[in-house]
């Protein structure tokens, strides 16, 4: 087989050949196995042909390499676990055991299993809220030098960019800032693998669509989930590599612990698909995408209650370096109207299903694949829904991040003898669990953390907005360190 040929070529190829397949999986590649039998023809595992993505040499080393280009990094790695495995990876290859770390404090819950899984010492860059729409803002890249020179012993820093919500930082700055000090910078860029792809040699080759991404702003590893807002299927990601400081040996290791040994050849096959796709069609499909986005803030300029988030709507910078035009943050903040509300309402009266509802928003993912109707459907919903909202009397007041602080490192509060207690008798108390509001799955309290009653009447007031709060069972229980007297 020729390592230039398409994995999925391959795959179905061989898959209308007449070998039989005497091994795993299980369904054989029968067409009589279901509504999934399409994909079970090309679902299989380590045969003679297809490589191995523990030690790859062939096929899949070739389409690695491929995303390697398009990406512009010095190598870059297939997950077939997620952004999860590959943050975990990343987290445990700059960082050893009991090591410090800093991270900002709206990173993935992955980031936290890390610190668990290695022991790490734990300090917080935290990002100011975006007052305008209730969501944290970008990492600033002088605070984290001023952090790093307060915490010298801190061997990495972990940011995420985009954020859920799409909120770009300075990653060059940051990197700056990191590499001054001799320090690894990991950029979790999950939501951002449309970012900063390299074509035909040019940096930005595909075009306004496509900011620059962490991979070509010096970060040392990122992080894509290829899933989240490109055309590849779920659990699909890319971790890169670029410069001396990361220890190659030892992140490969860390990758054949967290990804399966049994990696899946559909998965594989759709990134290969996925980066085929954007080498051949990114460009027009990312102009198309931004001429669709600008046509809909347009259309929602005239909304009087709505609000779509955008840079130019801020009152501050809030360390922004840019805003992802995919993540339309839809902000009832100041109505009568709940983000809850107006997730339900889209979704019953329009059948539009939403990523997430918040408080005071809800948000939309919209990608290169999202077709004019799809964009037309959204902002006629809206329209409409606008003029059935009402500004609220008393404004809310506007809600800081609540710290709590540290007692103990993360691994130590999981791994104690744990009780659970009720909210209202959990004030002072050691957490021995995550407390997450979810989405966006940031921590309000981390394991280790002393819980301060203003975090806990935040969580109370998520939930009685029916917002579910991970860590907190339906009675209003969470598990807390049992107290040796
Ligand atoms: C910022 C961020 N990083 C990492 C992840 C994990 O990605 P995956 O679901 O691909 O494992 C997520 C998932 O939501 C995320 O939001």
């Amino acid at each position: 087989m020729s390592v230039e040929e398409s994995l999925y070529r391959a795959l179905s190829a061989y898959s209308e050949s007449d070998f039989y397949p005497c091994h795993m999986p299980g369904h054989k590649r029968s067409p009589l196995s279901g509504g999934m039998a399409h994909y079970y023809k090309i679902d299989i595992t380590e045969i003679q042909g297809f490589d191995n993505l523990h030690q790859a040499e062939g096929i899949l080393l070739e389409a690695q390499r491929r995303a390697n280009r398009l990406y512009g990094a010095d190598e870059t790695f297939f997950l077939v676990n997620g952004s999860t495995c590959g943050v975990l990876a990343a987290v445990m290859t700059a960082a050893g055991p009991g090591d410090e770390i800093l991270i900002a404090r709206n990173c993935h819950k992955s980031v936290y299993h890390a610190a668990i899984l290695q022991g790490l010492r734990v300090r917080y860059y935290q990002p100011e809220m975006i007052r305008e729409y209730d969501i944290c803002g970008g990492v600033c890249p002088e605070e984290i030098g001023r952090l790093l020179d307060q915490f010298p012993e801190c061997k990495a820093v972990v940011v995420t960019s985009p954020t859920y919500e799409g909120i770009i930082s300075d990653v060059e700055g940051i990197a700056a800032e990191a590499h001054q000090r001799g320090k690894i910078l990991i950029v979790d860029e999950a939501h951002g693998a449309h970012l900063g792809i390299c074509s035909a040699g040019t940096e930005d080759g595909m075009g306004v669509a496509s900011k620059r991404g962490a991979v070509s702003q010096g970060a040392d590893l990122v992080i894509h989930s290829l899933h989240k807002t490109l055309p590849s299927m779920t659990q699909t990601a890319l971790l890169h590599v670029n410069g001396g400081r990361v220890d190659r040996a030892k992140l490969r290791k860390y990758l054949s612990m967290f990804q399966s040994s049994s990696p899946s050849y559909v998965l594989m096959a759709s990134m290969d698909s996925c980066i085929r796709f954007l080498e051949d069609h990114g460009r027009e499909w990312f102009a198309s995408m931004r001429r669709h986005y600008e046509i809909f803030c347009k259309k929602m300029e005239n909304l009087q209650q709505i609000r779509i988030g955008k840079m130019t709507e801020l009152s501050e910078n809030y360390a922004l370096k840019d805003w992802d035009i995919g993540k339309i943050v839809i902000s009832v903040k100041g109505t009568n109207m709940m983000g809850k509300e107006l997730s339900d309402i889209l979704r019953e009266n329009y059948h539009l299903e939403l990523e997430m509802a918040a408080e005071t928003y809800v948000l939309a993912i919209m990608t290169l694949m999202d077709e004019e109707k799809g964009w037309q459907r959204l902002a006629d919903a809206l329209i409409e829904i606008d003029g059935r909202i009402e500004k609220k009397q008393t404004q809310s007041a506007i809600k800081n991040a609540v710290f709590c602080k540290a007692k103990q490192t993360m691994a130590e509060a999981f791994h104690s003898p744990w009780e659970e207690v009720f909210l209202k008798d959990a004030s002072s108390r050691i957490s021995a669990d995550f407390i997450t509001p979810y989405p966006p799955g940031i921590p309000f309290v981390a394991p280790g953390e002393q819980i301060k009653e203003e975090a806990l009447r935040r969580i109370e007031e998520y939930r009685e907005t029916g917002l579910f709060v991970q860590g907190v069972s339906p009675e209003g229980r969470i598990r807390v360190v049992v107290e040796i007297p």
